[in-house]
């Protein structure tokens, strides 16, 4: 038997995990880290506490497989972090993470220099916050003497495979969220980066996902026990990494994934941009193949947050039981999900969680469900651009934390008015990543005919006819609150 490992440089943690070449699980080990908020709305790690715990989850799995067995790794990480790196390879300052909101004035710059169109039409998205390029433009204006330092950029993921393997390398679905990659042709954008005065040799070399971008190093093999010479493959961001594991990888199958974030992700068969520029339209991790997403800030982790505040302590188990006895719509309570700011549909730093329409009557429990909704709304906002974009809905698989519990499934299953599939395949993006892999040393055929021998439909939810009408009128009000409130936010945060 071959076994594949994955390998997924989460937010909240790193998850290990090992798995047969026909799918199955043999071990999956996860392992924690802090992450900084030094200033609101900021957000930041430190990639040694990443390594630290990626040889911890590796040695753990080791108990279970032996080295000789693995025939090959993939990673997969949270995108759009920058790791920078001097000339002795050592990490110069945190890394900015992905939901950090420090740059809407770098991304006001990028947008100057580039203008609107040209960006949209180089790299098949606007300047966010939330992508690479805006947060080494934030480093070069506020801490120069970091800057002039630096040698190498590299994302999450890829900061763990130059640990494990001595190579600078990273993959197109994660480059596509860096702002400095030109999307539709799939390499880096000279003309972006001349533009914006980056240097090419501060970033790695880019190759197709499942393609092997370096091999275990002596000194990574004795740190954690894998064979040296053990070939590791490009892998993928995340969400296309989560998608491959979820079987995203043809036309018409859309999956929603609740985490932190909440993503609504379509494969394309070809390049298919958003004039607005409200979802993002990256890379796949299916070799040749792109994808749309819109992605929520806060969407598991606004459930997290109510929970931590209101409930602390509390299961989610014991949460959804209490949600369940309130009915849809919260008697008329409605919630903002934009505890950070929020991307899609708004794309603003600025924007501000809101309870709207609280009386005497609703109780914490109201605000409970309305999260719950809130989240769902959010997540129907991406769904309504992604079907305004012509593409296909014909599946909704849904995966991640939020779609463990019956009662949040079906809410989002009557918000959205469409049926909702679970997967037998419930380990996210590291499963994603052991699939590339996989693909990568031609265990499978191909990353598509993976999926199709692996990942099977294990339940359906179907929208409930009473409430999907209700929702539906709730929804046009949500749709409507952003926009009425969008200056005030502004204001709000300028105080
Ligand atoms: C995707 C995104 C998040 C992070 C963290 O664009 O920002 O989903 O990758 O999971």
């Amino acid at each position: 038997m071959i076994y594949l490992m994955g390998i997924d440089i989460g937010t909240t943690g790193v998850k290990t995990l090992v798995l047969d070449e026909k799918g199955k699980v043999i071990t999956s080990i996860t392992e924690e880290y802090p992450l900084y908020t030094p200033k609101p709305n900021w957000a930041e790690q430190k990639p040694d506490h990443w390594w630290k715990a990626t040889v911890q989850t590796i040695k753990k799995t080791l108990r279970k497989v032996k080295p000789a067995k693995i025939a090959a790794i993939g990673l997969s990480g949270q995108m759009h972090g920058s790791v920078f790196l001097d000339k002795d390879y050592k990490v110069l300052r945190p890394c900015i993470l992905w939901c950090d909101q420090r740059t809407a004035k770098e991304c006001y710059q990028i947008t100057k220099i580039i203008g609107e169109e040209k960006l949209i039409k180089l790299t098949c998205n606007p300047a966010l916050t939330g992508f690479t390029a805006g947060k080494i433009i934030w480093v070069r204006n506020n801490e120069p003497e970091v800057y002039e330092k630096i040698h190498k950029i590299l994302l999450p993921k890829d900061y763990i495979r130059f640990c494990l393997t001595g190579q600078f390398a990273t993959e197109v679905s994660d480059a596509s969220g860096t702002l400095l990659f030109n999307v539709r042709n799939r390499k880096w954008s000279d003309e972006i980066l001349n533009e914006l005065s980056i240097s090419k040799e501060l970033l790695p070399e880019c190759f197709e996902s499942t393609i092997i971008s370096g091999k275990i190093s002596g000194s990574a093999a004795k740190r954690t026990g894998l064979l040296e010479g053990t070939p590791v493959v490009g892998g993928g961001g995340d969400q296309a990494a989560q998608s491959v594991g979820s079987g995203i990888v043809k036309p018409g199958i859309i999956s929603t994934t609740i985490g932190t974030s909440g993503v609504v992700f379509a494969f394309a068969e070809e390049v298919k941009t958003d004039p607005h520029g409200r979802v993002h339209t990256f890379c796949h991790a299916v070799p040749g193949k792109w994808h749309v997403m819109g992605v929520m800030l806060q969407a598991g982790g606004s459930l997290r947050w109510f929970r931590d505040n209101f409930y602390p302590g509390e299961s989610y188990d014991v949460l959804m039981k209490k949600a369940e006895k309130i009915p849809p719509g919260s008697e008329g309570l409605i919630f903002l999900p934009y505890l950070t700011g929020e991307r899609t549909p708004h794309a603003d730093p600025y924007a501000r969680g809101v309870f709207f329409g609280l009386t005497l009557r609703h109780t914490k429990t109201h605000m409970l469900r309305a999260v719950l909704e809130g989240v769902s709304y959010g997540m129907r906002d991406s769904l309504e651009i992604i079907k305004g974009m012509r593409i296909n809905v014909n599946q909704i698989r849904t995966s991640g934390g939020g779609a463990k519990s019956k009662s949040w499934r079906q809410i989002q299953t009557d918000i959205n008015g469409v049926k909702t599939l679970t997967i037998n395949a419930t380990e996210g993006a590291a499963y994603g990543a052991a699939i590339l892999a996989g693909a990568g040393i031609k265990v499978f055929h191909s990353v598509e005919s993976a999926c199709d021998e692996i990942i099977k439909v294990t339940g359906e939810t179907k929208p409930i006819k009473q409430n999907s009408d209700i929702y539906d009128e709730y929804y046009r009000v949500y749709r409507t609150l952003y926009g009425n409130l969008k200056d005030n936010f502004k204001h709000l945060s300028s105080i």
